[in-house]
């Protein structure tokens, strides 16, 4: 479906089908999985990726380096040349109804040095992936600045391996405070139901950084908040479903999805990733409601996938 605001025959297609009660096509039910595999491998991404197999994977979570300097690892004398080498991947070994996310920035100036433009121009005209949106990314807290405007966003780019790609809107919907249900539900142009459920987040997405004395901190020097990752978690992955993070960081990609009962595939060169990790798990305290998770560092692939298989053949008694 394309996003036309003004003339979208594609949104009114379906509306209708959801007042009709059809199911869209690329709705997926969720998967009952008994646990949750969480696999952890210190490695570089593009070697990584080339053991990936074809269709395996729903969501690609991506967090680059931005080739902001920030660290060793985030400097590129041609930071397209090495991109190009994941990006490349990207298409293949998504599952036909898979999103990919990858997050960014356009701080830079001058220097043309590469960033998320590039990568999104190149995977518009070099790749089959179709893009989807553009998330902004709005904070408040950040650094002052004299000569220019104080820079209050980051983007991430979501693509998709097709048009039938996994969207679950409703387990993202924001609700309404009393007052505005009250109002919105006077509004005749709006649906009741959705009023319920709550509004579309739109791709304008406001959440604070993580300070350095944040509870969530983990001591990952570019640890993102997980309340971003977790809605697009939530939203472009089902339960059952295998999530691949292959610039894992701090790992909190594994964190959500073992909070939300998804598998993940988590890689970065650094084994540094396997203790923040651990923090993450530490801070989780016991009160969040999910599946057992088992974490598998540096298996065969092979055997991952094997073992995805067998916590997702699992069957409950009570749903028999
Ligand atoms: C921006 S950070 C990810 C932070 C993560 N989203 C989090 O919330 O903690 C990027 C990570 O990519 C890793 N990295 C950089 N180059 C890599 C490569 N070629 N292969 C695998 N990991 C790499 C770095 O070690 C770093 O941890």
């Amino acid at each position: 479906m394309s996003n036309k605001s003004h003339f979208n025959s594609g949104l009114r297609a379906l509306n209708k089908q959801k007042r009709d009660g059809e199911k869209h096509s690329s709705e997926i039910d969720d998967v009952l999985a008994s646990k949750t595999i969480q696999a952890f491998f210190i490695d570089d991404a593009i070697e990584f990726l080339q053991k990936v197999p074809s269709n395996s994977i729903q969501l690609i979570l991506v967090d680059p380096p931005y080739n902001l300097d920030l660290e060793s690892w985030d400097t590129f004398d041609n930071y397209l040349q090495w991109a190009k080498q994941w990006l490349d991947e990207i298409y293949r070994i998504l599952s036909p109804s898979g999103n990919c996310v990858i997050f960014g920035g356009f701080q830079y100036q001058d220097l043309k040095k590469g960033d998320l433009l590039e990568i999104l121009h190149y995977t518009r005209h070099n790749t089959d992936l179709r893009f989807t949106n553009l998330v902004i990314w709005y904070y408040k807290n950040g650094m002052s600045a004299y000569r220019y405007f104080a820079n209050r966003h980051e983007e991430a780019v979501w693509l998709t391996k097709s048009k039938k790609y996994y969207f679950d809107l409703d387990s993202v919907r924001v609700k309404y405070s009393p007052e505005k249900k009250k109002a919105a539900l006077r509004d005749k142009r709006l649906n009741p139901d959705n009023i319920e459920k709550g509004k579309n987040p739109t791709n304008v997405w406001e959440i604070g950084r993580l300070n350095g004395n944040s509870k969530e901190r983990v001591g990952h020097p570019t640890q993102k908040p997980l309340a971003i990752i977790r809605r697009f978690v939530k939203s472009l992955s089902y339960e059952g479903s295998t999530v691949l993070d292959f610039f894992a960081g701090s790992g909190t990609t594994a964190r959500v999805c073992v909070e939300e009962n998804r598998h993940s595939i988590m890689v970065d060169s650094d084994e540094k990733t396997l203790e923040y990790f651990e923090k993450h798990i530490k801070n989780k305290g016991a009160h969040i409601k999910h599946k057992p998770f088992e974490q598998h560092i540096n298996k065969k692939l092979d055997d991952i996938f094997e073992l995805i298989g067998q916590c997702n053949n699992y069957k409950s008694e009570e749903k028999l």
